[in-house]
């Protein structure tokens, strides 16, 4: 079959050997926030199983950004174990990125030095987190930690960072008038609201943009009531694509209030109980967490219809994901406009999907999106049940 997915394409920097791309997806492979030869072999799995570009996950810029015992934390420490990371997936001949971020409220105490930021302090229902407000100092330290970040990923070898600014996470926390009730100069109407991530583009722009591709993650609706909607996405985009950065990828969702939204489908509350090492935690998922998780309808290429506005508004590069698994849907989407799609699930499934989809042995993944692998999350490494 012709068609768009196996045509290479410039983004940023890079010109990228096909349209896929891995999409951060938590691997739970980094005890000590370091990274494990665990995680190496995963990438340098994915890369040589035909992806134009592998992303490694959730990356904190710092220790107060830190949501997971096993999450990486980006330091001189892990600079060693980063190299050898994209040095692998660089010799299967794809691109290297990385996914860093600040996951704000979301923070667990003992690994983030005891401290927890949000725009709005206030008790926090979905971590469970007593948040305090954070200062503007501290938001300034914050912006030049996703530099510092930046330059290190820089000199570990990626190709490419992704700044993540959706799915209710620092930024996205920033952005949502759900969570930020501020009323300074970072709160209130959307260009407040959104001067935080604006500060973070420009500064990782003006400082490693002219050699290293810089995408960013954003969400197009927050996915409830109060939430963040489509109307604000495209101001978002508009901005992104103003201050130059490279691409867009467009999901939606937040992980505390909507994380269903993000996925779709509904999620295995039991298996993520199993996995929770907090017993209180454990037991509140348990008993409510079918009601803090409410199942969403999923279907292939569930964004595509607020993806196709923020496509008729802006030029640069958009990377399409959610719930992509045929070829058929893929090259669907690739024709509608979108540069490239990025995989979650059906890597984790199968990290050799897209050289099987060129050889023509599958023509869609073997992925049920029963987000078992998301449930393991707190405790465990990325796996899918198909495959434990
Ligand atoms: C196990 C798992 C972990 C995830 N972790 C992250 C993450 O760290 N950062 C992020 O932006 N998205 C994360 N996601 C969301 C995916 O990147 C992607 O947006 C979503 O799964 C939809 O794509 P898919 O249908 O191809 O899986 C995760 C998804 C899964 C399945
Ligand atoms: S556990 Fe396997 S089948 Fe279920 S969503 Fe994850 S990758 Fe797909």
């Amino acid at each position: 079959m012709d068609g768009f997915l196996f045509s290479s394409a410039p983004l940023g920097h890079l010109v990228l050997r096909n349209r896929s791309i891995r999409s951060a997806a938590f691997e739970g492979m980094c005890p000590g926030n370091l990274v494990s030869d665990d995680l190496i072999r995963y990438h340098q799995s994915v890369a040589a199983g035909g992806v134009a570009m592998t992303t490694v996950a959730y990356a904190a810029v710092s220790q107060s950004g830190l949501s997971f015992d096993h999450q990486l934390w980006l330091r001189n420490e892990a600079l060693p174990g980063l190299r050898r990371l994209t040095d692998a997936v660089h010799r299967e001949g794809a691109a290297a990125a990385i996914q860093i971020g600040h996951c704000g409220q979301m923070a667990k105490k003992s690994v983030s030095g005891g401290v927890c930021l949000a725009p709005s302090g206030g008790f926090n229902l979905y971590g469970p987190t007593f948040p305090r407000t954070i200062t503007i100092d501290e938001i300034h330290g914050i912006t030049r930690d996703f530099v510092v970040a930046t330059r290190l990923a820089k000199d570990s070898g990626f190709d490419a960072v992704e700044i993540h600014a959706g799915h209710g996470y620092l930024l996205s926390q920033f952005l949502s008038p759900f969570t930020n009730r501020r009323r300074d100069e970072y709160g209130g109407v959307f260009g407040n609201r959104a001067r935080f991530l604006r500060e973070v583009i420009r500064e990782v722009l003006s400082s490693c943009g002219s050699s290293m591709t810089v995408v960013v993650k954003m969400n197009l609706q927050d996915g409830f009531p109060g939430g963040g909607g489509l109307d604000e996405a495209m101001k978002v985009a508009t901005l992104l694509e103003a201050e130059g950065v490279h691409g867009l990828v467009l999901s939606g969702g937040f992980v505390s209030k909507a994380p269903m939204y993000v996925m779709r489908g509904s999620m295995p509350v039991g298996v993520m109980a199993r996995h929770i090492k907090n017993p209180w935690m454990k037991v509140g998922t348990k008993l409510f967490g079918r009601f803090l998780m409410k199942p969403e309808p999923y279907k292939e290429g569930y964004f595509l219809e607020d993806a196709l506005k923020i496509r008729s508004i802006v030029k640069l590069p958009l990377i399409f994901v959610g719930g992509m698994t045929s070829r058929e849907g893929i090259e669907n989407v690739l024709e509608k406009g979108f540069e490239f799609v990025q995989f979650g699930r059906a890597l984790i499934h199968d990290p050799a999907f897209i050289n099987k989809l060129k050889t023509g042995e599958i023509n869609i993944s073997g992925c049920q999106h029963t987000n078992y692998c998301i449930a393991r999350m707190y405790s465990g490494k990325m796996v899918c049940f198909q495959h434990e």
